[in-house]
């Protein structure tokens, strides 16, 4: 089920000052996106081998909210693996004992395609995307 790993999320006291200092090593830097939906606006930098995920919190009860409490220069918030299915990914997560965030049904990521999140107790303390390419 598992192929590529589409990108590494890093959430960030400080969004612009984040995205300049991976522009200043000469990495692709897209512009911010808010996604209302997630609560958060993100920034992407492409590398040859993956993406990079600055997360900064948009609007009142951001779900990163306390992440950046309890890491106030940031830190790793998750990472995301690409799958060819977002259902089948969901039923293998469930048939191996790993509950899926929220109601379980996928959500619009930040690339406009169907994501879904892992609960971190059931995968080694590791939040986890998946994303349907
Ligand atoms: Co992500």
């Amino acid at each position: 089920m598992l192929t590529w790993l589409n990108h590494i999320a890093i959430a960030v006291p400080d969004l612009s000052k984040a995205a300049a200092q991976y522009k200043s090593l000469g990495a692709n830097v897209s512009d911010p996106k808010d996604l209302p939906e997630h609560g958060v606006t993100v920034v992407f930098v492409t590398i040859p081998n993956t993406k990079i995920e600055l997360m900064h919190p948009l609007g009142q009860g951001s779900p990163i909210e306390a992440f950046l409490e309890r890491n106030p220069s940031g830190g790793i918030h998750h990472l995301c693996f690409e799958v060819a299915e977002i259902g089948e990914a969901a039923d293998k997560l469930r048939d191996i004992g790993v509950r899926v965030l929220g109601d379980g049904t996928p959500k619009l990521g930040a690339h406009d395609k169907p994501v879904l999140f892992a609960h971190p107790k059931d995968f080694q303390g590791a939040l986890v995307e998946f994303e349907q390419i």
